[in-house]
């Protein structure tokens, strides 16, 4: 939505293609945060966020793009509070920022524990307002590509029925990740990584795809969120003992290390047997039923419906969980990937600001710092086209029509369960050589059996049947994307963690990025360099 605005008011004449109603888009279950430099709770400046997010990173960021977002953060915040965002305050009216893990500072903007929700409202209204079409419950399913450029999109349009041709003279990937690749994951259901996955048949690379982010307090056993606000507002993490165990693991900062750190802490401790039926516990009774109820109200109401825990009184239970994909299509500082009039922002990109590891908060500020980057850029250099030939629909009409006359063959759940289920176990917090080389064949066999995959929904209305199994392609080709790149990165770097084979940084031979892209029916690997600006990579300590 921040992309269309942009482009918009660059002069284009810009549509938005939804597979759900644009507010019900995953951003809006962001919980803790956005973060800027504002200076509201302490000193801050765009250079210690800039630092903090490239030692987050583990030094895998290009620290070209993470100057860009921290330089801009302020301003771009300030832009969502003039278009009425309700920020929570300080006691003098300025807006309030806490501090989240691995950040020198408060530097987290919010709105309770709602701030997606907030954002998303703000961004909505913005569309309505200029009058910027929405096509919702468009169901993007593949780009066209003509002459090596993007000239458009066909898309399944899932109330009424039928494929759509959209032609453009630019295209503007904003889709999110793939976390339901993961069976506890704090994602929403719909988060199937499609436009990656569009991007990826079309041609374009994927960079980084083994760093997928595990969020350590998710709540069992559902994978709600439960928001690392919690810990900015001073929870523990205690084990089955009582004990904060994370002074094992990051004596200085505790609850407040990078989210790779403190997400290995807590599995070493489930593994290790000190947590409690298969959690450890998230205890924010000491903060007190006033704080909980005016700054974590969603956390308690979260809790109390999943999990049957009133958090004012019994510490909630909590584990990792699939949460964040730093990876995506690769692009500039302008969102642009090598496919002409092809852009890309937010989760489905990778710029890359988070390198191998997200710090809390920076995501939503990447999709709008991000988003209005590509817009303005897209906008102002529209190239030739936007035609989408009738072969090309053709050719898509036939391919889906095939899919759904199938009637023998296997349902598509049975295949996505199994991919989660296994995702889990061998592409997990810890990655092992001999789990991440079964998770190599389980994927091949599943994408053969994907082949016979039957829809049993013969319809045109609301035909999720249909789109379950789209979805499902896509994540069975990014998830050999990301196993291919987990297995040739011989290193442990942020959420890629090989504690058994290859336990440290190794900046010699991976200070660089994994490159993926489809050649064949399959992926095949590249490298490509990290730029470096101002921080050389040191060793990090938390
Ligand atoms: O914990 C959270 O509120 C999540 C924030 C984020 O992923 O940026």
């Amino acid at each position: 939505m921040r992309a269309a605005v942009a482009a918009q008011e660059a002069g284009a004449d810009v549509a938005l293609l939804s597979k759900l109603h644009p507010t019900r888009s995953h951003s809006g279950a962001a919980e803790g945060g956005i973060n800027a430099a504002l200076g509201n709770a302490s000193e801050d400046n765009p250079e210690s966020h800039a630092f903090d997010t490239v030692k987050g990173s583990d030094y895998l960021a290009d620290q070209d793009a993470v100057e860009i977002l921290c330089d801009s953060a302020p301003e771009d915040v300030y832009e969502l509070e003039h278009w009425g965002a309700l920020f929570s305050r300080t006691a003098d009216g300025r807006i309030a920022q806490r501090p989240f893990g691995a950040a020198g500072a408060p530097r987290t903007a919010y709105a309770a524990d709602i701030t997606g929700h907030v954002l998303i409202q703000v961004l909505y209204e913005q569309i309505v307002r200029r009058e910027i079409p929405v096509y919702e419950e468009w169901y993007a399913w593949r780009l066209v590509v003509d002459g090596g450029r993007c000239v458009g999109v066909l898309a399944w349009d899932l109330l009424n029925g039928g494929l759509k041709s959209v032609g453009a003279k630019a295209t503007i990937i904003a889709t999110g990740g793939p976390g339901r690749l993961y069976a506890g994951s704090t994602n929403a259901y719909a988060c199937t990584g499609d436009g990656m996955a569009m991007a990826l048949r079309a041609g374009a690379p994927l960079e980084d795809m083994e760093m997928m982010q595990f969020h350590p307090t998710t709540l069992a056993p559902s994978g709600v969120l439960i928001t690392e606000g919690c810990r900015g507002e001073g929870a523990y993490l205690v084990n089955a003992s009582g004990e904060r165990f994370l002074k094992h693991y990051a004596p200085h900062a505790m609850e407040l290390a990078s989210r790779d750190v403190i997400s290995r802490a807590v599995q070493t401790e489930i593994d290790g047997g000190r947590g409690v039926d298969g959690s450890v516990m998230l205890d924010l009774r000491h903060l007190g039923a006033e704080r909980i109820l005016e700054r974590l109200h969603n956390t308690r109401e979260l809790s109390l419906t999943f999990a049957g825990v009133d958090p004012i009184y019994d510490p909630i239970p909590v584990r990792p969980g699939a949460h964040y994909h730093m990876g995506g299509v690769d692009t500039d500082v302008w969102g642009r990937t090598p496919i002409e009039g092809l852009y890309a922002a937010g989760e489905a990109a990778c710029v890359s600001v988070h390198g191998a590891n997200r710090l809390g908060g920076n995501a939503l500020m990447e999709t709008i710092t991000f988003g209005k980057r590509a817009g303005r850029h897209a906008a102002e250099n529209l190239g030739g086209g936007g035609e989408v030939s009738e072969s090309a629909v053709r050719d898509a009409q036939r391919e889906l029509s095939d899919l759904v006359a199938r009637t023998d063959g296997e349902r598509p759940w049975s295949i996505r369960n199994e991919l989660a289920e296994s995702m889990h176990d061998n592409f997990g917090v810890f990655r092992r050589e001999a789990g991440m080389q079964e998770q190599t064949r389980i994927v091949e066999r599943l994408r053969e059996r994907y082949a016979r995959v039957v829809v049993e929904d013969k319809g045109d209305v609301f035909n999720s049947d249909l789109t379950q199994a789209l979805e499902l392609g896509c994540l069975l080709d990014l998830a050999a994307c990301m196993v291919e790149a987990g297995l040739a990165r011989k290193e442990s770097r942020g959420a890629h963690a090989r504690p058994d084979d290859y336990p440290k940084r190794d900046d010699e031979n991976f200070l660089r990025h994994t490159i993926v892209t489809w050649a064949d029916g399959r992926p095949k690997l590249d490298w490509k360099p990290v730029t470096i600006t101002r921080w050389q990579p040191a060793e990090r300590e938390y």
